[in-house]
């Protein structure tokens, strides 16, 4: 049911306060500090001695991946490996059964997805799914694993799986970090921006006006340029995608310390662009990129940090300020300004947003 919503795309962007809480339930205890994923939590050791973790999936999926790998890195200090399940399946790499390969996957029926998960089991890797749709084949076929819990997602385009997907890798981070010493001041960081984290999505969809104001820009363009690096670039891979399932634009995700090695000959004053320039650990470099794109005459949307907005207003066409949240969870306000951009330009375009041409929700051939 779509309730009060014209579109589904629409209600599950909105009911993301709910959906990521949803994702949390149960599992995170806000006032102890104490989580427990029943799901995996046999398995926690085993993860810990892992030699590698990889993660593999498709679209949406594989761009949540990307979005918490610098955490895994970080709590765990081994190596993290981030695959295309359809590149991964033509490779078929090696494996080995310390390898620890996490299926992240919205419906956990996705072909390539399971293709990948089958090889991996083949080869004795400890698999792990993070799926939202209970009973899937992913969820049926790992060893073990999380449900999102996100409730059902019937837009073609993933939004709400998205966040519920990040909040859900985020804890399994936690969970293995918690044999670090060193990650603990981190991590009670990360527990207290997840228990704010629905009312920071709510500050991020009391945006909506604003943004709708950017999409109207947008929505004459044939191509748009999405910039961002750490986890940025997770959050305009993501962007560019949403764009182009809805508003049917060309829209391509850049590093930002990528674009001086070759996208900076497409930077122009008439180029659309997005830059995503919030505060975190890399920003004097995401600053420099910034100056750069700038000095090409480019000026671009930037989507920033509550606060910057007086610094980085000299390189914009205009600024976006989004609420400070940790680093680790801010692909989750940027995604979800990007999906309203997307859903609004999709609209103005006419589009049917909730059924893109030529898309389908599952893809369950290869
Ligand atoms: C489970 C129950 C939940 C109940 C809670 C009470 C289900 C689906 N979940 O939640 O209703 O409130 O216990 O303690 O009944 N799994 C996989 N692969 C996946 C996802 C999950 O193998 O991709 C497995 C898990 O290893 C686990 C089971 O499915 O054995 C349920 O996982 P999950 O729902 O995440 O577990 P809980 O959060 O403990
Ligand atoms: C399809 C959907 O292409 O499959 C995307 O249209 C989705 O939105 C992708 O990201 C992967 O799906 P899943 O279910 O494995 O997360």
């Amino acid at each position: 049911m779509k309730g009060d919503y014209g579109t589904f795309m629409q209600k599950e962007i909105f009911e993301q306060p709910e959906s990521v809480f949803n994702t949390m339930r149960g599992r995170l205890d806000f006032e102890t500090e104490s989580l427990r994923l029943g799901g995996i939590q046999a398995n926690v050791v085993a993860i810990r001695r892992a030699k590698r973790i990889l993660f593999i999936a498709c679209g949406t999926s594989h761009h949540s991946a990307l979005a918490v790998r610098a955490l895994f890195e970080e709590a765990w200090e081994k190596p993290v490996f981030v695959e295309i399940a359809s590149d991964f399946i033509d490779r078929k790499p090696p494996i080995f059964r310390d390898d620890v390969c996490v299926f992240i996957s919205q419906s956990g029926e996705t072909a390539d997805t399971l293709n990948a998960l089958r090889y991996c089991k083949d080869h004795d890797a400890l698999c792990i799914g993070v799926v939202n749709a209970v009973g899937s084949c992913i969820a049926r076929e790992t060893h073990c694993g999380v449900h999102l819990n996100a409730g059902p997602e019937i837009s073609v385009a993933s939004t709400k799986a998205f966040t519920s997907q990040v909040v859900a890798l985020t804890m399994i981070a936690l969970l293995v970090g918690q044999s670090l010493a060193l990650f603990q001041d981190r991590s009670r960081a990360i527990i207290k921006d997840l228990h704010m984290l629905p009312d920071i999505i709510r500050k991020v969809l009391a945006m909506n006006e604003q943004i709708l104001t950017i999409a109207k820009e947008c929505s004459k363009q044939q191509s748009i340029l999405l910039l961002g690096r750490g986890g940025q670039y997770a959050a305009v891979l993501e962007g560019a995608l949403k764009i182009k399932e809805l508003a049917y634009i060309h829209a391509e995700g850049i590093h930002a310390g990528d674009v001086k090695y070759g996208p900076m000959a497409l930077v122009n004053q008439a180029r659309c662009i997005i830059f995503l320039a919030l505060r975190d650990s890399h920003f004097n470099r995401t600053k420099a990129a910034l100056a750069q794109i700038a000095d090409c005459g480019a000026k671009p949307v930037v989507l920033c940090s509550i606060g910057d907005r007086a610094e980085l207003s000299p390189f914009a066409s205009s600024v976006l300020e989004l609420p400070i949240v940790d680093e680790a969870l801010q692909s989750v306000t940027s995604v979800i300004a990007l999906q309203l951009l997307a859903f609004h330009i999709g609209v103005l375009r006419d589009n049917a947003v909730d059924t893109p041409r030529n898309l389908a929700k599952s893809v369950t051939v290869e």
